[in-house]
């Protein structure tokens, strides 16, 4: 007689780090029997984590071509630097693994393609990390979008300001980098940590227009405070072929916290999704409440593969080629400018000290209500915006 089938075989590469924040989803998945964790890979030792104790049976690795062969997950975890992702995901698909991969999850459309085209040659599937798609708030914004409560939408923006210590940019050698190895990484304030707020900008954009909506055309400022190949602080502005614009206006270098708002301007109403948080404001609420609910992206995935048709993918690889469409045209633009001198001081010792932008949060609040570029706003520090055109 057939007994219930075993739980799926789940393993994580890039095991310290973000990877520490997967495993510590994992551990309760494990205890109770819906998963089984079976490996770990990290090319350094596997730290210690008191919320995620590696379980007995589970094998680590420092090598993930070796785990993948002796360890047969059948979901496997990428949670290792985005310029690894790609050549990590293959061998995770030739050995037939489903696939949760970390934000971003690849660095061109080429990228894109290659893994779109792996994906399918393999039967496979790949959830993003984008895990603030999973958000109750998001989907009682787009719900709201959906039945008309902000009229017609004229502006999408997000603001958010964070503070990245020296320490963060010293963790790992790709940290603030441009490429490595001759390999793209991209590692700015866009791309990676603040890529959820262009990525719910995204999600709302998709809502308005019933699908991923495609950029056609970019115009971005970027600059940085410390001597990083990247941005630390930027303002982009993203056209899509119809509907309103998106704003994003971020920075790491920032004097005062904003942990994330996504605001979408309507001629009815505004609303205010802070999206870390997953607080909102709709047109006609006095106070701001917090809609609590997040669908985990591994449970997802597992409930994906249980029942493809009856449970979509939160995050496909699919719905996040925009995101990956505007990395491709950030990639060419010129080196992000240096501010230095008076509009930057240095707070703190050690790695834990910290460059803040004078006014930066003033600049970008203003940038994302008008939907304008620090240029366009006469900031003095602000450079001619660098414009491209997406093919597609
Ligand atoms: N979804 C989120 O909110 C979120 C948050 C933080 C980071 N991330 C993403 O997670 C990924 C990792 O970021 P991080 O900040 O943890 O990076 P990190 O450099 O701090 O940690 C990455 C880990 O992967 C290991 N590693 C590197 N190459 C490896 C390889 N070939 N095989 C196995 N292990 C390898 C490193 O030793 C390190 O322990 C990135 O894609 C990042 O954007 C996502």
């Amino acid at each position: 007689m057939n007994g219930p089938a075993p739980p799926p075989r789940v393993a994580v590469i890039g095991a310290n780090g973000h990877g520490r924040w997967h495993r510590r989803v994992i551990a309760p998945l494990h205890a109770a029997g819906r998963l089984r964790l079976v490996a770990l890979v990290d090319v350094r030792p596997v730290e210690d984590d008191p919320n995620a104790p590696v379980p007995p049976g589970v094998q680590v690795f420092t090598d993930h071509r070796a785990m993948l062969a002796a360890a047969r997950p059948e979901v496997v975890v990428i949670c290792t630097p985005p310029h690894t992702h790609l050549p990590i995901a293959r061998d995770a698909l030739a050995a037939g693994a489903d696939l949760l991969l970390e934000k971003p999850p690849v660095l061109s459309l080429a990228e894109h393609e290659e893994l779109s085209a792996a994906l399918a040659a393999a039967g496979r599937v790949a959830q993003v990390g984008f895990q603030a798609l999973g958000s109750a708030a998001l989907t009682a914004l787009t719900d709201a979008l959906a039945a008309g409560r902000l009229g017609t939408v004229t502006g999408i923006a997000t603001v958010a300001a964070w503070q990245r210590p020296d320490a963060y940019y010293a963790r790992s050698p790709w940290a603030g980098r441009r490429s490595v190895d001759g390999r793209p990484v991209l590692d700015g304030a866009l791309a990676n940590p603040l890529a959820h707020a262009v990525m719910q900008c995204l999600a709302v954009a998709e809502t308005l227009g019933g699908a991923p909506q495609w950029p056609v055309a970019i115009e971005v400022e970027r600059y940085r405070v410390r001597p990083i190949e990247v941005e630390d602080t930027a303002v982009l502005r993203v056209r899509f072929r119809a509907g309103p614009p998106v704003l994003a206006a971020v920075t790491l270098a920032a004097e005062e916290f904003v942990a994330g708002e996504v605001v979408v301007t309507g001629t009815a109403g505004l609303a205010v999704l802070e999206y870390p948080t997953d607080r909102l404001r709709l047109p006609g609420d006095v106070v701001t409440r917090r809609v609590p609910g997040r669908r985990g992206m591994l449970e997802n995935l597992l409930a994906h593969r249980a029942d493809p048709a009856g449970t979509p993918l939160i995050a496909p690889l699919a719905r996040t080629a925009p995101f990956t469409a505007l990395l491709d045209a950030l990639r060419a633009a010129p080196e992000p400018r240096l501010l230095d001198g008076d509009l930057v001081s240095v707070v703190g010792d050690g790695g834990e000290r910290v460059r803040h932008l004078r006014d930066v949060v003033d600049v970008l609040r203003r940038a994302a209500e008008r939907g304008a570029l620090p240029c366009e706003l006469a900031v003095p520090w602000a450079v001619p915006a660098y414009r491209a055109e997406l093919a597609g």
